[in-house]
């Protein structure tokens, strides 16, 4: 077995215990794709830099369960390969499945492109940076695979040479839901996607009510159309219309130079914190009770806070539950934050998935998107 072969394998291990990899198809695919082709030009390693084929610890890399960033703009990502085990939760959530057309919204690498066509499926994938989509076309071909094509194109605009798909897998992070998918969808079909919340992406699965899907002709179509959560997630956000604000969304996430010093208010809820997971639930309940919800820098990670008009104060929410607080209103952000955190514990701390929205047209009037308007528990 190479050595190639042999991490890939390990891989496998991982995603099925810990990683919702459940499919067995899905699990021969993670198992014969090999992601170092995709990552040809190397990745941004946090400690070691930009690692390339043939150096030391680059395939080791390549198969941990990590998102790997391959392009930097300004010190900022710009383009990556997405995180194998939510790889696997995504295309099971959509129900990836052999003689489906897909819509993939940006293309990246190509691998989680390669990945569906190992499971039959014929893939359309579309990405806004040139450079980017040649690499992932050129990856598709050394691989051998024939499945997938990669297009240049803003993915607002969908592809519609490849229309109608039965499902759209969204894999970089959009404010909604662009109403071209929903033109380019078949009736009752799927669309996968992170739609901002919070301060976070968190996975969305969007479906329309099938008998009613366009009900008036026009465009944008006004139409039913609905989003539950599937879980956590942060993604790298889309520029332009997908990445578009509206009235009501939450506040930008704060950067930790903005951030005041903050102090406990209320202490320890729960004797053992939260874990990961559970947190992301906690933070998204609090985001779809509370408007002033988003992410901020503290404790040496990112967390929950309710933010004030200043965004240099509020209060933050721990994953042992204590609430801090700072800023003119530290008091009444705090006790605002414990509220909420109580009622979720008191509803029997409610996960992502028990969470559902109608959408509304938002983001620029000249290129709408369908937002998510109000949430509330099912
Ligand atoms: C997280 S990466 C995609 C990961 C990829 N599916 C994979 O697993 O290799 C996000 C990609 O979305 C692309 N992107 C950003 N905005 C876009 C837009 N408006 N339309 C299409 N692609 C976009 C970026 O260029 C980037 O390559």
């Amino acid at each position: 077995m190479s050595e190639a072969s042999g991490l890939r394998a390990r891989l496998v291990d991982v995603l099925r215990r810990d990683g919702g990899l459940t499919r067995d198809d899905l699990t021969r695919a993670f198992a014969t794709v090999p992601r170092e082709v995709f990552l040809a030009d190397g990745f941004h390693s946090q400690d070691a830099g930009l690692l390339r084929p043939g150096d030391d610890g680059f395939l080791a890399g390549v198969y941990r369960n990590d998102a790997l960033v391959t392009k930097l703009a300004d010190g900022r990502p710009v383009s990556s390969s997405s995180q194998p085990s939510l790889m696997a939760l995504m295309i099971e959530e959509l129900g990836v499945a052999a003689g489906m057309r897909i819509l993939e919204i940006g293309a990246g690498t190509g691998y989680n492109a390669a990945l569906m066509a190992a499971l039959g499926a014929d893939v359309t994938s579309v990405d806004v940076q040139p450079d980017v989509a040649a690499k992932a076309a050129d990856a598709l071909r050394t691989a051998g695979v024939t499945g997938a094509r990669v297009l240049i194109g803003d993915g607002y605009l969908g592809e519609p040479s490849g229309a109608p798909y039965d499902r759209v897998m969204v894999t970089v992070g959009v404010t909604g839901i662009s109403p071209h998918w929903l033109a380019q969808l078949v009736p009752g079909g799927l669309i996968v996607a992170p739609v901002a919340h919070a301060g976070n992406n968190p996975v969305l699965r969007v479906w329309t009510e099938p008998a009613a899907r366009i009900a008036e002709p026009g465009w944008p179509p006004r139409t039913d159309i609905w989003a539950g959560g599937v879980c956590g997630a942060g993604f790298m956000a889309a520029g332009g219309a997908l990445g578009a604000t509206y009235p009501w969304a939450h506040p930008a996430s704060v950067r930790a130079a903005d951030w005041a010093a903050l102090e406990e208010v209320e202490t320890a809820r729960w004797p053992q914190p939260l874990d990961g997971l559970r947190y992301h639930d906690l933070w998204f309940g609090i985001g779809a009770w509370d408007r002033r919800t988003t992410g901020a820098p503290y404790d040496g990670g990112t967390g929950c806070v309710l933010l004030d008009e200043t965004r240099t104060g509020g209060a933050a929410i721990l994953a042992d539950g204590a609430i801090l607080a700072a800023g003119a209103h530290a008091a009444t952000y705090a006790s605002d934050a414990g509220i909420l955190v109580d009622r979720w514990a008191d509803l029997g701390m409610p996960g992502i998935e028990r969470w559902r929205a109608a959408l509304v047209l938002g983001g620029d009037p000249a290129a709408p998107i369908y937002v998510p308007r109000e949430w509330s528990l099912v």
